[in-house]
């Protein structure tokens, strides 16, 4: 199968975490989000193993928690001993109501509110990463007034373009996000920064995207990054002592797509870093790094019930499912590559070519577009594969359809993550 954590048992049903999905769907419903913890937990130490090793015993792996926020992932990442990448007061809300110390985070978004900063400040988030120099500004005051100086990173374009998805790439010069170095801003920045009595500035992040697969553009931006670096000691007598770049590794969604060997992209990373470190003789700066992708998106499967298939002869096959965009808006934004599979009948043969379609008034809630698989019946459970990131937290109530329930499996026992979303939930901010 596509990842080890799933299998097919004697029944011919889909497991994952060797919880039979089939059983876990009849007795929660469906849509149904299965999480497979170790899969988590595997995830976050070969990220922490690997960036000890190669980048220095300081350096650690901040969990991008946009890819999946919730009061759990957070407590998981509490256990682990990691940091976040968070993005809104609601994310900071979520991780300090599952016990997690944020002097551990990072503080990211393009237009903070006085309000996020204020939060952030009095909540204790270890980093802010500045966007602009206003926002700098709104930091150096709130922070002044509050008497402390606040730890900051800034947050640098090095105008690489990593070659995926147009919507998910961020590090070009052109960007929304950050400063570009290209244009000598960037170096304005530092200047003015260091000029501001209650921030401390520690040093620089970047994020050139996501779902990359090329190994390349990461060493690029390590490389370029480090230089950039390097030549604020001469010009400037500053040197930094964090470098977080950012997250973006790519993760296998279809039989098509390599798994990468994330440790190893790690140890390429930081031979480029040690060599750019060795010929300009600045001190080696603390490595983070923000994956968010990597960390939970193969731990999870969507689990539906279909409705049925409709066949439009010369034309196209469509087999309907109780969820959709509302769940997982990402192949309607994207056209995201997902495995879709027949949960219910894994060992019958898969010659039925069907456009998956969710239940939304909607053209374009499709799941996925021309699969294979056994052709369905009303009743059948379908799986949608490798789901963990970008759905739940980018999930909607379009057409008032509830939130899915999502479970957790581990030592082959099910829980509960998150409830099901109630009718009653749907109307509880309606006056
Ligand atoms: N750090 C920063 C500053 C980011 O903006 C992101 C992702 C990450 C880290 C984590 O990147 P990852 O390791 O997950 O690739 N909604 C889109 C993805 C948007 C990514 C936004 N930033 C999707 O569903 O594909």
């Amino acid at each position: 199968m596509l990842h080890e954590n799933l299998t097919v048992n004697a029944l011919g049903h889909l497991c994952i975490a060797g919880a039979d999905t089939v059983e876990l769907a009849r007795q929660y419903g469906t849509p149904l989000m299965v999480m497979d913890e170790e899969r988590i937990r595997r995830n976050f130490r070969i990220y922490k193993n690997a960036m000890s090793k190669h980048f220095g015993e300081g350096s650690f792996p901040a969990f991008a928690s946009k890819a999946f926020s919730c009061k759990y992932i957070y407590k998981i990442a509490k256990e682990e001993n990691v940091g976040i990448d968070i993005v809104s007061s609601g994310e900071l809300y979520t991780a300090l109501k599952a016990g997690f110390d944020v002097s551990k985070s990072f503080f990211h978004g393009n237009n903070k509110t006085d309000f996020d900063i204020e939060y952030g400040i009095s909540n204790g988030v270890g980093h802010f990463v500045v966007d602009n120099m206003t926002e700098l500004d709104s930091i150096n005051e709130i922070a002044g007034k509050k008497g402390i100086i606040q730890p900051v990173l800034l947050r640098l374009t090095p105008g690489i373009d990593p070659h995926t998805h147009a919507a998910i790439t961020t590090g070009q010069v052109d960007s929304k996000f950050g400063i570009a170095i290209e244009t000598g801003q960037a170096t304005e920045a530092v200047k003015y920064t260091l000029t501001r009595k209650n921030v401390r500035l520690d040093g620089f992040h970047c994020h050139i995207g996501s779902q990359i697969f090329d190994i390349k553009p990461f060493c690029d931006a390590a490389r370029l990054m480090i230089k950039y670096i390097s030549s604020l000691k001469v010009e400037l007598g500053y040197e930094a002592s964090i470098l977080n770049l950012g997250g973006g590794f790519g993760v296998k969604y279809i039989e098509a797509q390599p798994e990468l060997d994330y440790a190893e992209f790690i140890r390429l990373v930081s031979q480029f870093i040690d060599n750019e470190v060795s010929v300009s003789g600045i001190k080696k700066p603390t490595i983070v790094m923000e994956p968010g992708r990597s960390i939970v998106a193969d731990s999870c499967l969507t689990l539906y019930t279909v409705g049925g298939t409709k066949q439009i002869p010369g034309f196209k096959n469509y087999t309907s499912v109780d969820g959709g965009m509302p769940d997982n808006p990402r192949y309607a934004l994207y056209q995201s590559d997902y495995t879709v599979c027949l949960a219910s009948r894994m060992n019958d043969e898969c010659d039925f070519e069907c456009t998956i379609a969710g239940r939304c008034c909607e053209s374009g809630d499709l799941l996925q577009e021309n699969v294979l698989i056994p052709k369905p019946q009303r009743g059948d459970i379908l799986a949608v594969l490798v789901t963990g990131a970008y759905n739940y937290s980018m999930a909607s109530n379009y057409n008032r359809i509830p939130r899915p329930e999502v479970l957790g499996i581990k030592d082959g026992k099910e829980f509960e993550i998150i409830k099901r979303e109630s009718f009653a939930d749907l109307i509880k901010n309606d006056l």
